[in-house]
């Protein structure tokens, strides 16, 4: 994040904080019908508009840095694989053979030379094309041509990997991603590396799972004996750019930020900074490491969660910098995520079926938990 945009966030958190107020996010109490963690049919328009409109965040570039290198999907119903190839294009496709359908990728695989299939040994190039047909005789008049992996629009930015759902999908990620694109740049998201990435399956619609994320509401309540010591006197700023969002949650030590000059202000002493990229993927950003949340739906109450955790090496030398990564990583990802908020999601999933709730009531401070719904809501509409 650009120095003078810090700064102003700052101010804006300092004022905010003076004020004892997050900043004005919806001006009215909102009603969110239950059924949009329910019913089928809005899972299923949400699948196809929502997740088959926008670029999805594939993983981080040291993935793919070599030829050879992949990335597989963590989503089922879009199976793709992420490649460099042999040029250093990278490129991405359907994870599935052209002759029968198997899974060409399992992700046991340690680097790719070609896409060998595993049911009848097909072989793709990693441009894709059909290479061989193993006993061709028997395949009289195909064209290998028309057999080749099906492409998808792939794209690399500021560290990130992104793949289009959509074969015909456009990728201007400097434009989708706007000024947070510049963020991550500026917080150097491509020198990172890759501490470890964990995908598990959590018992609940995925937009209550990200809901967790965007009110400061609960953190006293819900995460009183962890977190809470952080966000004293909590307050909230944020920014949209399109669908996505930036938070800024002041922490508690905001207003000594005052004792030094402005000039050496750096966000992250004084407010935790996250990010919503439309539709799925949470960022959390920390001085040397961040924490990348995906969520992908496959069913109305079952989402796949993934948590990749990326740092900064030199901020963690050796083995001592090892145990203080595993320390954070378990910490946020064990205790916080899946132990506090997914735990609660899990239950108020669980609990719709009991019907007490026709719709869940947001508050002014659960603004932003309206604005999401709304961004869906619209993009559905619109569909
Ligand atoms: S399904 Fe791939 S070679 Fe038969
Ligand atoms: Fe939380």
């Amino acid at each position: 994040m650009r120095h003078e945009t810090q700064i102003g966030l700052l101010d804006r958190l300092m004022e905010l904080r003076q004020a004892g107020r997050n900043q004005d996010m919806l001006d009215a109490v909102m009603e969110v019908p239950v059924e949009k963690y329910t019913a089928p049919e809005i899972f299923e328009a949400e699948v196809r508009s929502i997740f088959g409109g926008f670029p999805m965040l594939a993983g981080h570039s040291s993935s793919v840095a070599e030829p050879g290198r992949y990335l597989l999907s963590d989503w089922n119903r879009l199976p793709f694989v992420v490649v460099r190839d042999k040029e250093g294009v990278l490129r991405a496709f359907l994870n599935i053979c052209r002759h029968r359908g198997a899974r060409l990728v399992s992700g046991e695989e340690d680097q790719l030379s070609a896409f060998v299939c595993p049911y009848h040994g097909w072989v793709y190039g990693l441009d894709g094309s059909l290479k061989t047909v193993t006993r061709s005789y028997a395949f009289p008049d195909i064209d290998k041509c028309n057999y080749g992996l099906l492409e998808l629009p792939v794209a690399e930015r500021h560290g990130l990997v992104w793949v289009h759902p959509d074969p015909e999908g456009a990728m201007d990620m400097d434009a989708h991603l706007g000024p947070f694109g510049q963020d991550m740049h500026h917080f150097g998201i491509e020198d990172f590396t890759r501490y470890t990435k964990t995908t598990v399956t959590k018992e609940a619609n995925w937009k209550l799972l990200i809901k967790t994320y965007l009110e400061g509401y609960h953190v006293p309540y819900l995460h009183r004996t962890t977190l809470a010591a952080n966000f004293r006197k909590g307050v909230l700023a944020h920014d949209e750019h399109g669908a996505h969002m930036r938070l800024a949650a002041a922490r508690t030590n905001i207003l000594e930020a005052m004792d030094y000059e402005r000039s050496s202000w750096n966000i992250l002493d004084y407010a935790s900074v996250y990010y919503l990229l439309f539709p799925n993927a949470f960022f959390i950003m920390h001085p040397d490491y961040v924490s990348i949340n995906t969520f992908y739906p496959e069913a109305p109450d079952r989402t796949v969660w993934s948590h990749e955790m990326l740092y900064r090496q030199e901020a963690f030398p050796g083995e001592k910098g090892e145990k203080a990564l595993r320390k954070r990583f378990e910490f946020t990802n064990d205790v916080v995520f899946d132990q506090e908020d997914f735990a609660i999601a899990e239950d108020i999933q669980r609990g719709l079926r009991f019907g007490p709730n026709k719709y869940h009531t947001l508050g002014l401070e659960e603004g932003l938990v309206g604005m999401f719904q709304q961004t869906i809501d619209h993009q559905l509409q619109a569909s």
